[in-house]
């Protein structure tokens, strides 16, 4: 097997040779207090600027403050920094604008559910055009940690599981921060965070260990870094965990070899929260100034929250330990920032040459993105299997909204929303009213006061409700608080006494729709025969309650698809699509169930497989996996040579069919699988996708512009490299297709 060597080093510059310019004579200029001054990130006061914090900044020790959203105070701060210092550097204003200011879209996860690249950039668009109204010019996004454990609360913020889906879309969301010129009104720097392999943290535990081994971290938790620095992202966030016994943020292979010298990148690098000051209590270094040393040595350009540097850096220099010149290449990485942002030009915020907060475009965009988001999971009725959604106005009396989740403005916004407002919210409740129309009675019972209630002293009202409607609608799932930074469960089933409820219910002969709201995927497994529909809608934002009330109407039919595979049980975590073979591959022949294994069944007989006895070894449900109230069908797919030459170009067509009378969109999916690699390859991978609407009773030819350097991955000498050899595609709805299309790689 031989194989080609594809490129992997990053050429393009992040900034213009002027702006390199720019920052090297100011650098010039600079005493080494005021650069030692420019490595420090300050927490903000809230709305007013203490005395020592101004002190600091006429000082020069003050390079950016974090958290400040009140308009007057930052434009205060950059006063104080560019007209009482001596060389009036601006401040970078950083903010942890991850899905939205004032308009809040779906939590990340559910921004990945709509896999449309354009969805997520006029997201982030809009996020950043609102958050720059108050003076913010840098947000702590996107986050782009490969996610494959959903007891992890931050796989709330991730963009999944896979890295070809998180790429496209951490690319469009670096495009709509910046948008092509970081200058221009309304555009932030964006971050591309947690660098890198936070996404493995043990057990699902936040902050935990992780181990990773090179090979898997250059083909699976790094490839979406790779790509947001080729999209331009202004700046990087070393994350807080331990990577493979040094942690990222004193990793100096992270940082330096793969990040400097492998992909050429040229932005500034952040710790996050005090992870320098952290590393101390990691054990990587016994004191302060040792955590300093090593976080510069390994390339950590600015420290966020603690103090380290500005306490230590001076003395380290004096001692020879750091060159100055090392120093001089950090304030460059963050002076090109400032620069290129247009600080030095301007850098004061004046809102009215921005769009208003909440305006009814951004509404829309807000809209459309939790519509699109929500992943419709089943839909047949548990008594003939006709499907019960979407649900007829016109031979509809009266509905039941039961459920928590219901009428929470606050809950549905999701975690990490620190500026988002309830009260901007339309509710699932009030979404249903005002789409119902007035013929339909709607009836609320909230019957829990959270989703972790155990009280059931409102089931039976919740019950005689359900037998007296036409449909009852369940809107269950988590708090926002209970996903997102630190909040991590050992268990993912529905939380509190939801379970019980909706047992409760089946009882009725009425049709239940469950909706999720929810911050990560839930084993819904015990419920799945309790209800008639379900319906994903993640953690949905501002206008999610208009958005799920028109999927649940049919004003629109549900088009999101899994971007993470959904456990049977918490015990198959973790569980993705893109697993590797192993020399004994699960079958259906090979699973007994542990119910039916004989008594004193011979050792070998139960077939040798990697299955567990007590579930079945499939997911739930499978990575992009979406049902539709369109029927979709396949067929005709085909690549355009079966024997491909290294270094070119292939097209892979398929016909996806409409057979109902329901226009719809549907997210048509590429996967491919390489059969025999230097280092084993997963039993299939993503490698392209498109969303398109498919008018109904009508069909669409899809083509996939292929290239054999899309085969790419790291060999068993960690070189970026494709291998000739045979290959397998499908092309279908989700990851579960079969690939029966083959093909070959010959040089
Ligand atoms: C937090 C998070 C990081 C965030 C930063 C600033 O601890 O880990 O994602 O951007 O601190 O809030």
């Amino acid at each position: 097997m031989s194989n080609s060597h594809s490129s992997n080093s990053y050429t393009s510059n992040l900034y213009s040779p002027d702006i390199i310019n720019q920052a090297k004579q100011l650098l010039s200029k600079m005493t080494l207090d005021e650069k030692l001054g420019q490595l420090s990130q300050i927490s903000s006061a809230g709305a007013h600027i203490p005395h020592d914090l101004a002190d600091a900044i006429r000082q020069g020790r003050v390079s950016s403050v974090i958290n400040e959203v009140d308009l007057a105070t930052n434009n205060e701060l950059q006063r104080l920094a560019v007209e009482e210092t001596r060389l009036g550097i601006p401040l970078l204003i950083g903010r942890d604008v991850i899905h939205g200011f004032k308009t809040i879209f779906p939590i990340p996860l559910g921004q990945a559910a709509t896999w449309s690249p354009e969805i997520v950039e006029k997201g982030s668009r809009i996020a950043g055009e609102e958050s720059a109204t108050v003076g913010v010019n840098w947000t702590f996004a996107p986050m782009i940690d490969i996610a494959r454990d959903p007891r992890w609360g931050r796989i709330a913020e991730s963009l999944g599981e896979d890295p070809y889906l998180c790429s496209v879309l951490c690319a469009a969301m670096v495009k709509g921060f910046q948008t092509n010129d970081l200058s221009s009104p309304g555009s932030i720097a964006s971050c591309a965070k947690h660098f890198a392999g936070y996404g493995a943290s043990e057990s699902g535990r936040d902050y935990n260990t992780t181990n990773i081994p090179e090979n898997e971290l250059r083909n699976v938790y790094l490839p979406p870094f790779h790509q947001a620095a080729k999209a331009g992202v202004a700046s990087f966030m070393a994350s807080f965990s331990d990577l493979n016994g040094v942690p990222a943020t004193g990793n100096q292979w992270l940082l330096k070899q793969v990040l400097r010298d492998e992909w050429n990148y040229q932005g500034l690098v952040v710790s996050d929260w005090e992870s320098i000051k952290e590393l101390q209590v990691h054990g990587l270094s016994a004191s302060e100034k040792d955590s300093a040393y090593l976080a510069a040595t390994a390339g950590v350009d600015m420290e966020m929250a603690s103090s380290c540097y500005i306490d230590n850096m001076a003395a380290l220099i004096a001692e020879n330990q750091i060159e100055e010149t090392e120093v001089d290449q950090m304030v460059l990485n963050i002076l090109q920032m400032k620069f290129a942002l247009g600080l030095f030009e301007n850098a004061f915020t004046e809102p009215s040459a921005l769009p208003e907060l909440l305006n009814a475009k951004n509404l829309e965009a807000a809209k459309e993105a939790a519509q699109k988001s929500c992943v419709l999971l089943q839909n047949k009725s548990r008594h003939d299997d006709s499907p019960v959604l979407p649900i007829n106005r016109g031979a509809t009396n009266r509905i039941a909204v039961i459920g928590p989740m219901a009428h929470d403005g606050y809950e549905q916004l999701g975690t990490w929303v620190f500026d988002g407002d309830e009260k901007h919210s339309v509710t699932c409740l009030d979404g249903l009213i005002a789409l119902a129309g007035k013929s339909v009675e709607i009836e609320f019972e909230p019957v829990f006061s959270t989703s972790r209630d155990r009280n059931i002293q409102n089931f039976e009202k919740a019950l005689e409700l359900t037998n007296n409607v036409d449909v009852a609608i369940l809107y269950l799932g988590e708090e926002s608080i209970l996903s997102g930074e630190a909040h991590c469960r050992s268990t993912i089933d529905l939380p509190g006494a939801q379970v019980e409820l909706i047992e409760h219910l089946s009882q009725s002969n009425t049709p239940i729709v469950l909706v999720v709201l929810a911050g990560r995927p839930l084993t819904l497994q015990p419920i799945l025969d309790k209800v008639d529909s379900i319906l994903y809608a993640w953690h949905p934002g501002t206008m999610g309650g208009v958005a799920i009330a028109e999927l649940l109407f049919g004003d629109a039919s549900p088009s999101g698809k899994l971007p993470v595979s959904f456990p049977r049980v918490v015990g198959q975590i973790p569980i993705y699509y893109a697993q590797k073979n192993s020399g004994r591959p699960p079958t259906e022949e090979s699973f007994v169930f542990i119910d039916d294994v004989p008594v004193r069944a011979a050792q070998t007989s139960l077939g040798m497989a990697a299955t567990h006895l007590d579930t079945h070894f499939s997911p739930l449900y499978p990575f992009g996996y979406g049902l539709s109230y369109a029927e979709f069908e396949y067929s005709h797919v085909n690549i355009s040579q079966h024997e491909i030459k290294l270094g070119c170009a292939f097209v892979v067509t398929v016909t996806v069919e409409n057979k109902s009378d329901v226009d719809a969109e549907e997210i048509v999916q590429l996967y491919v699988r390489d059969l025999v690699g230097s280092v084993t390859r997963p039993v299939k991978e993503l490698k392209g996708f498109k969303r398109l609407l498919v008018k109904a009773n009508s069909s669409v030819d899809v083509a996939f512009e292929m290239h054999t350097d899309d085969l790419a991955f790291y060999d068993i000498r960690n070189q970026l490299n494709v291998e000739t050899g045979d290959f397998l595609l499908g092309v279908g709805a989700n990851s579960s297709l079969e690939l029966n299309v083959p093909f070959k790689l010959v040089n």
